[in-house]
């Protein structure tokens, strides 16, 4: 199996499961149907089977040219517009790969901007890129957002005075809605190359479009393999028996512990590769669950760096969290601790030892020793980190996260709650329209 879910340290009952079969099995329906609340959001559903086979070849063609055009690409959004291409890039390479030199890299050096609203940061990374060979691709779905708008601002000023406009055109590349937005405006007007977030699918399901498939390709991933991953993920969390369907367990398992009271879930690797497969996974539940008062809020934690900083307050403190571990079960690497002859630290019981190995211990005795604490966990398998078991579990976490939110009762596929803060950042900087509000925030600071 690519992908197993392991409920034996989840301390909940079968009965538990039992009693939500027929809610789970409406959900499922929902989903597939396309009948369920926010289905104007369900492209995504079967997006690995029905995507645009022409717009996929043009992706390629795109990631080819900007392999051989730059030293460095660009990739320019926020939220759903970045972490999902972030993710599977800081998966699938090294740990290293922008420090690499190009003959150990299949791709030019991968950089994020728009992504924040820091002026250190853009400007380290404008000088930074100074005497490179630059591409850039700006992802966004509105094309109104404002910060990856501002980054985009400068970097199309910095490649047309590097370059000049012609050429800059070249290097330009816009995913983008397919008829709204200033973004898909300004591409027209500039006849930049662009690709399509196609209507039905949010920011935070679009890993299978062009909004993380270019990026990931420029960086020489295999996304006919992520697809794959992708398209079996689609066959298999279809299939009816619970007792053989991970991505049920795990959506019945998160409402369960839900149910009992649990308000946190903790996402924990053991390696650094997954640490951005984290911060996708939290914008994924963060903005589908976190409605009406409800939700499970997600964190992550990277072990064992972490079991250094937070392991004391999962192991001892209040108990209103559960643990769901993410494990290769392939290892990664075949490194060897090896024998020192003055054995000052006393490592050499370890002699031969492999560090995954070493990790894999840590996990256990970690899982054990929560799961004392009263801490339930569940697991994740994941049999290899390749594309395709990538792109497997990236379904399984969107689909198990469609079917918590229908579970939950709340649209899983809208997120509200963000535009609160949009409105009063743009009355504090005196965005025409928003005078009154100004007037009102300004007083109250
Ligand atoms: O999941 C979402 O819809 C959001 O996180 C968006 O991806 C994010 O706000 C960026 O939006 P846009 O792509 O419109 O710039």
């Amino acid at each position: 199996m690519s992908i197993r879910f392991d409920l034996s340290y989840a301390n909940i009952d079968p009965s538990e499961f039992e009693n939500r079969f027929d809610q789970l099995a409406k959900a499922n329906e929902d989903l597939m149907n396309k009948t369920g609340v926010g289905n104007d959001f369900l492209g995504w559903v079967d997006y690995p089977l029905e995507y645009d086979k022409e717009e996929f070849a043009r992706i390629k063609t795109a990631a080819k040219k900007i392999q051989n055009k730059c030293d460095a690409l660009v990739v320019i959004g926020i939220g759903g517009s970045y972490l999902g291409s972030k993710a599977v890039i800081s998966a699938l390479t090294s740990p290293f790969y922008n420090e690499e030199p190009r003959s150990k890299r299949n791709g030019p050096k991968i950089y994020f901007a728009g992504q924040n609203i820091s002026g250190k940061y853009l400007e380290n990374l404008l000088a930074l890129l100074q005497d490179q060979e630059v591409c850039v691709n700006v992802i966004s779905k509105s094309g109104t957002t404002t910060e990856p708008a501002m980054a985009f601002r400068f970097f199309k000023k910095f490649l047309e005075e590097k370059y000049g406009k012609a050429e800059a055109k070249e290097r330009i590349f816009v995913t983008t809605d397919q008829s709204r937005g200033a973004l898909k405006f300004m591409a027209d007007e500039e006849a930049y190359e662009t690709f399509v977030i196609p209507d039905d699918i949010g920011g935070r399901y679009s890993v299978f479009t062009a909004v993380g498939l270019l990026p990931i390709a420029a960086a020489g991933i295999d996304i006919d393999a992520l697809m794959d991953g992708g398209k079996s993920g689609f066959e298999d969390y279809k299939k009816p028996k619970f007792e053989k369907n991970p991505c049920y367990q795990y959506a019945l398992y998160r409402n369960v512990l839900y149910n009992r009271g649990k308000n946190i879930e903790i996402l924990v690797d053991y390696d650094p590769s997954l640490e951005y497969l984290a911060e996708w996974w939290k914008q994924l539940f963060g903005e589908s669950d976190g409605k009406d008062g409800k939700g499970l809020f997600p964190a992550a934690v990277h072990f064992s760096t972490d079991l250094h900083s937070l392991g004391q307050m999962i192991q001892d403190g209040p108990k209103n969290h559960f643990e769901t571990l993410i494990v290769i079960d392939e290892d990664q690497s075949n490194l060897k601790v090896f024998r020192d002859e003055k054995n000052l630290e006393g490592l050499n019981y370890l002699d031969s030892w492999e560090i995954d190995a070493i990790n894999e211990k840590a996990y256990m005795g970690t899982l054990l020793a929560h799961v004392d604490g009263g801490v339930p966990n569940g697991i994740i398998h994941l049999k290899k980190l390749d594309a395709f078991h990538i792109g497997k579990l990236i379904y399984f976490f969107e689909k198990a996260c469609g079917l918590n939110g229908y579970l939950l009762g709340v649209n899983p596929f809208d997120q509200p709650g963000v535009e609160a803060y949009k409105k009063n950042m743009f009355a504090l900087l005196h965005k025409p329209g928003y005078e009154d509000l100004t007037a009102e925030l300004e007083e109250r600071l």
